[in-house]
């Protein structure tokens, strides 16, 4: 008895050791949904296998507002987690924070430089020290179809232009089915809005509004043109849509209710986790007027600096595994998203994938890459918040006119 009493206490004693040498990630994230779950599973394993232990810090919320909160309150209360899902603008304001890790080591190590493209790269450092690193890029101006509700309703293909999109919806509606699933929450609506205003203006004039904030083309009618255009898709949405999430209303397209959703495809993680296969029984395709173009979301952590030297190690290793080939692979097979490491195969992905990785390139090189504004990518976050506010009143209340509904997001454009 006292015998195996001591034995039992030198196993706790080494288990208790080798745990002190493995270090804690805390990985603050808002991948809640199934298809989010699944991929970010996927890194904790891969920590796991490296000895560390995961401690997950997941907040709930589509878009990440709500994480980002949290996260504010976390680090000034001098507690902030290793690693933050945190992107665009946003990093370099952290970084400004003075709060940030250096990367260096890895990123020189891993080589990074060289497997990243620039403007990735440069999303990635402050002052030219890497401070964060990326896990993927989404594409954000998809449409998604369910084919056999287009086939119910008659419509062939998805369609390419917003008359051709408004002539399917009301053939849907005849139908006795809800042409548009769309969640109400004030960033999805910025989704969908940002994709009208690429489709109706292009990415010339995407660029001057959305990245640039140009007055000139914020108050122009072709600004006009787009919000009458987003108030047409509400009038094909249904009457449930407020407060609804992300993925209940992709749920809607991958259970036949619904014929389309205009989401980043992120949405694809929920039709893969599903078991639905692009092409047989859901379509992606660009959002109408937008097959040119390619609003770009690369979602990635920032690392904050730690005091424990365990804890930096795991930190450091968490880095590298986001940039490794196996991580990069299996991730975005399950999250929607394409790897944002180059050179990696494609041959396990989707055709929704391949198409994404094909118009990255193509667009890159023809002046149709641009940043989502929805998606932190564009502007200050402060700029982002005022604007998507601004869209989401419009798309919220009918009586506000168009010429007002140009006039309040120009006047938000111009927050500091
Ligand atoms: C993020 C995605 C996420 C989506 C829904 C986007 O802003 O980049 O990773 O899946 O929001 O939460």
């Amino acid at each position: 008895m006292l015998k195996l009493s001591k034995l039992a206490m030198a196993v706790a004693l080494t288990v208790a050791g080798s745990a002190a040498l493995a270090g804690e990630v805390e990985v603050l994230h808002y991948w809640t949904s199934g298809g989010e779950a699944k991929s970010v599973a996927e890194l904790k394993k891969i920590m796991q296998a490296k000895g560390h232990v995961w401690k997950d810090f997941a907040v709930a919320g589509g878009g990440g507002d709500n994480a980002a909160t949290v996260l504010k309150s976390r680090v000034v209360s001098g507690n902030p987690p290793a690693a933050a899902q945190i992107k665009g603008p946003a990093i370099q304001e952290w970084a400004a924070e003075g709060v940030l890790a250096n990367l260096d080591a890895v990123a020189k190590a891993e080589q990074w430089d060289s497997l990243l493209p620039k403007v990735v790269a440069d999303v990635m450092k402050s002052k030219g020290n890497y401070v964060a690193a990326p896990v993927n890029v989404h594409r954000v101006n998809w449409m998604w179809a369910n084919a056999a509700v287009l086939k119910k309703a008659g419509v062939t293909g998805a369609p390419k232009s917003w008359d051709e999109f408004f002539a399917a919806a009301e053939k849907v509606k005849k139908a006795g089915l809800i042409p548009v699933a769309h969640g109400g929450q004030n960033w999805q609506d910025f989704t969908t809005f940002e994709s009208v205003v690429l489709g109706v203006g292009g990415a010339k004039f995407y660029q001057d509004a959305m990245v640039k904030l140009d007055q000139k083309a914020l108050t122009s009618a072709t600004m006009a043109k787009s919000l009458e255009t987003f108030r047409k898709i509400k009038s094909f949405t249904d009457p449930a849509a407020p407060g609804r999430d992300w993925n209940l209303a992709t749920a809607m397209v991958i259970q036949e209710k619904a014929a389309f959703q205009f989401m980043g495809d992120w949405a694809k993680g929920e039709f893969s986790a599903a078991g639905k296969v692009p092409g047989k029984d859901y379509i992606c395709a660009a959002a109408p007027g937008t097959a040119n173009a390619y609003t770009f979301n690369v979602d990635s952590f920032a690392m904050f600096k730690l005091k424990d030297a365990t804890a930096q190690k795991a930190q450091g290793d968490l880095a590298a595994a986001i940039m490794g080939p196996e991580f990069q692979e299996v991730f975005n097979l399950n999250k929607g998203s394409i790897p944002v490491r180059l050179n990696m195969k494609m041959d396990k992905f989707d055709d929704c994938a391949k198409l994404s990785s094909k118009d990255f390139v193509e667009t890159a090189k023809g002046g149709g890459l641009v940043p989502s504004i929805a998606h932190g990518m564009a502007v200050s976050p402060a700029a982002e918040g005022a604007i998507k506010d601004a869209v989401s009143q419009f798309w919220n209340d009918d009586k506000i006119s168009v010429a007002d509904g140009v006039k309040n997001i120009a006047k938000a454009a111009a927050t500091k």
